[in-house]
């Protein structure tokens, strides 16, 4: 990317600023002095070393990266963590069976000893962040521009590779303004992460999917796990004699409570968001991306809930993947809604006007928007048959584990394939395989496998069809447009393939043969659709990908250089940030005015005995009508304060992030945003964002009143005043 340089301006942007109150998320190591006296003018009462510094020890050392996709937080000096439920989810659910089932009736270790191993949940702590643009651009000024979709991430990953030499920790380099600024972050990973304790799930995810992504909350979103290192202090993989890590910093907790205004800052590690998105993308999202995949989601999801609500195991066994599906379905349904409400579209087209104008006389920008146009308008047509693939084909936990192994068939069919080839990729089909047979639960997959190959004959361009597939379809099963006939063809399919069956599974990988694959039913279905859509149509993605990463590339490099003067924080992009705003309530709609808070007399009313979402354990019933709050009743409220909200500007991977007072005391975990918020990651509105977190009172108060974990709250830092 030649025409990348390091301009000094870059660097005038983070630390120079005209802030706009509330809305960003700051890289904590380049507040500048602007921001840092917004915050303090808000009411922090910290100095900026407190908050992020590399000598001492400060509020970053406190947060990481929890399994991969989440934030938690060190709350005590045992490295003991707090993160959501929905967080904690997975390794729950994991650790949970019939009989000692965590996930329906929660966990408390009372001892060390009774902590359970989270394999597979890492703790990632960050050392140090390091501007390497130079770097970067040194090492991608051969490539061009629109290969850089494509190349760049293999080329970050290698450099930093070679700028992290430390043995423990681990690096990786993150783009900023899409492509205009390059940050290499090193971390230390702790492979030794252990549950402590779990609310039961009625409590953990009160209110399921009807009131996730909504104000008013009612959930006691927290699960508590504890990192561990090596006897010598050093991060280790799971060891049974394995120490509780020593930690360098953590965050006392508050039960002082908080009002209406009160400063709040978050740190965490939000996942994306893509505020710079042009009119373009938003306009493809609203009309064809997000549609289509809702449709195709809520189509797996019936299937799987059908069959998860009466059989305990089953819920078990899909709980994880059931939540994770549903939780951006509703998010990518409301985000249409608020996008095309708020008028996004139109907002995006205003500011490529006012880009425009700047622009006049200056070549390098002028076309920006008139090539954009042609690019959107070559990929819109394949748009739909790609959602029909990656939401559609592959949501099929079957099909997905068929298409895979079209990596195994290609290097069996590679005549120049070394040994060591075949052998890696048996193994990965073995290790896919592994993990499909434990998740597949066929009952539901079968319906999911009907419903999608029926959408798909409905739905995706005729003329983009696989047609060959469709016309044996019609031959052997009937009329395409009938029901019967993918009912029947899913049937047959899940009677024959081998991959339904363990023992023929085994026997055709202990010697995979290329034409025993090539016929079975599952693997010929699967690559009937992703064999057509590569061949055919994958080019039209790569080159829209490639196009629109290189002028949205220069867009940026614009829009940075047209806003010299004022301060633009950077899109998420799952790196530390940090946000600052305060408690708040909002006016959602004419005539409604929203509480900034939540109680457990709220819980009350919401609650349904017997209900999939809204049953709630019979001892929090009882501690409700005996208020029996010990000493996290609110005094002023005169009640238990379940969740509170706040203007601060988060989003997904935020999940668990720490919401801290202004003297550096934690008082609640963020865990969603609201419903009138949803287009947040493309456009965020002042008047309508909140966070919705939980109030760690809430946390005290189910861990020793329902849990009796007394164990847990001695080992917290509580500050009364
Ligand atoms: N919306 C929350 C987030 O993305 C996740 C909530 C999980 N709960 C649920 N009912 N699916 O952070």
């Amino acid at each position: 990317m030649k025409k990348i340089i390091v301009f000094s301006w870059l660097i005038v942007h983070l630390f120079n600023a005209t802030v706009k109150a509330d809305e960003g998320m700051w890289l904590p190591h380049l507040l500048g002095e602007q921001v840092y006296a917004d915050m303090v003018k808000k009411g922090l009462k910290l100095t900026k070393e407190q908050l992020y510094s590399i000598n001492n020890n400060s509020i970053k050392d406190a947060i990481i990266i929890f399994g991969g996709g989440c934030t938690g937080e060190i709350v005590s000096k045992e490295g003991l963590v707090f993160t959501n439920h929905h967080c904690g989810y997975d390794a729950i659910a994991a650790a949970s069976s019939v009989a000692h089932n965590y996930l329906k009736d929660g966990f408390w270790a009372k001892t060390k000893q009774e902590e359970i191993y989270a394999k597979g949940v890492h703790a990632q702590f960050l050392v140090k962040i390091e501007d390497v643009t130079a770097q970067v651009n040194e090492a991608i000024k051969t490539i061009k521009p629109e290969e850089l979709a494509t190349k760049l991430s293999g080329v970050l990953t290698e450099l930093a590779g070679k700028l992290v030499t430390k043995t423990a920790n681990e690096g990786r380099i993150a783009s900023f303004f899409k492509g205009n600024q390059f940050l290499l972050f090193v971390y230390e990973r702790y492979k030794d992460v252990r549950l402590v304790g779990t609310p039961p799930e009625s409590i953990g995810k009160f209110g399921g999917d009807t009131d996730n992504w909504e104000w008013p909350r009612h959930t006691g979103d927290f699960s508590i796990f504890r990192v561990y290192m090596s006897k010598d202090g050093k991060p280790a993989e799971y060891a049974a004699d394995n120490v509780p890590f020593a930690s360098k910093s953590f965050l006392p907790v508050s039960v002082k409570g908080l009002k209406d205004g009160d400063y709040t800052m978050i740190f965490g590690y939000p996942g994306g968001t893509n505020r710079y998105e042009t009119s373009y993308g938003v306009k493809l999202k609203t009309d064809i991306e997000n549609p289509n995949l809702v449709e195709l989601r809520d189509v797996r999801l019936k299937h799987m809930f059908n069959e998860m609500k009466n059989d305990p195991a089953v819920k078990i066994q899909l709980a994880g993947n059931y939540a994770y599906v549903a939780n951006y379905w509703k998010f990518f349904d409301g985000e249409s809604k608020q996008l095309l409400k708020y008028k996004v579209y139109e907002l995006k087209q205003k500011q490529e006007t006012e880009f425009l104008a700047w622009a006049k006389g200056k070549p390098e920008y002028e076309t920006i928007f008139s090539d954009l146009e042609k690019v959107y308008a070559n990929w819109r047509p394949y748009a739909k048959h790609r959602v029909y693939i990656n939401e559609g084909i592959l949501g099929s936990p079957v099909l997905a584990m068929a298409a895979s192994l079209k990596a195994l068939e290609t290097t069996l069919s590679n005549t120049n394939a070394k040994p060591a080839d075949i052998t890696a990729a048996i193994d990965a089909a073995k290790g896919q395989y592994a993990r499909f047979i434990k998740a597949e639960n066929v009952a539901s997959d079968r319906n999911i496998v009907a419903s999608i190959l029926q959408l798909f004959y409905k739905n995706v361009e005729a003329a983009q069809q696989p047609k060959a597939f469709f016309a044996d379809l019609k031959n052997m099963f009937g009329d395409l447009n009938a029901d019967l006939t993918y009912t029947n063809f899913s049937k047959s399919l899940f009677e024959s393939s081998l991959l339904l069956n363990e023992s023929k599974w085994n026997a055709f990988i202990e010697k995979p043969d290329t034409a025993a694959l090539r016929k079975d039913i599952a693997y010929k279905t699967a690559t009937a659709f992703t064999s057509n859509f590569s061949n055919n149509y994958a080019k039209y993605s790569q080159e829209f990908a490639g196009k629109n990463f290189a002028l949205n590339n220069k867009y940026l490099k614009g829009i940075l250089e047209k806003n010299i003067k004022s301060k633009l924080y950077p899109d998420a992009n799952s790196t530390m940030r940090v946000s600052y705003g305060n408690v708040k309530s909002y006016e959602p709609r004419d005539a409604v005015k929203y509480s900034h808070i939540c109680t457990l007399n709220g819980i009350m009313e919401k609650y349904k005995p017997g209900d999939y979402e809204f049953d709630i354990p019979e001892k929090l019933v009882e501690l409700a009508k005996n208020k029996d709050y010990g000493q996290y009743l609110d005094k002023t409220v005169g009640d238990v304060v379940v969740s509170f909200i706040t203007t601060n500007d988060i989003t997904g991977g935020n999940s668990g992030s720490p919401v801290i007072n202004a003297k550096g005391e934690l008082v609640g975990l963020a865990f969603d945003g609201n419903y009138e918020a949803l287009s947040h990651k493309l456009a965020f509105d002042k008047n309508l964002n909140r966070t919705i977190c939980l109030d760690v009172r809430y946390l005290l108060f189910v861990v020793e009143k329902l849990g009796g974990a007394t164990n847990i709250i001695q080992e917290l830092d509580i500050r009364k005043m």
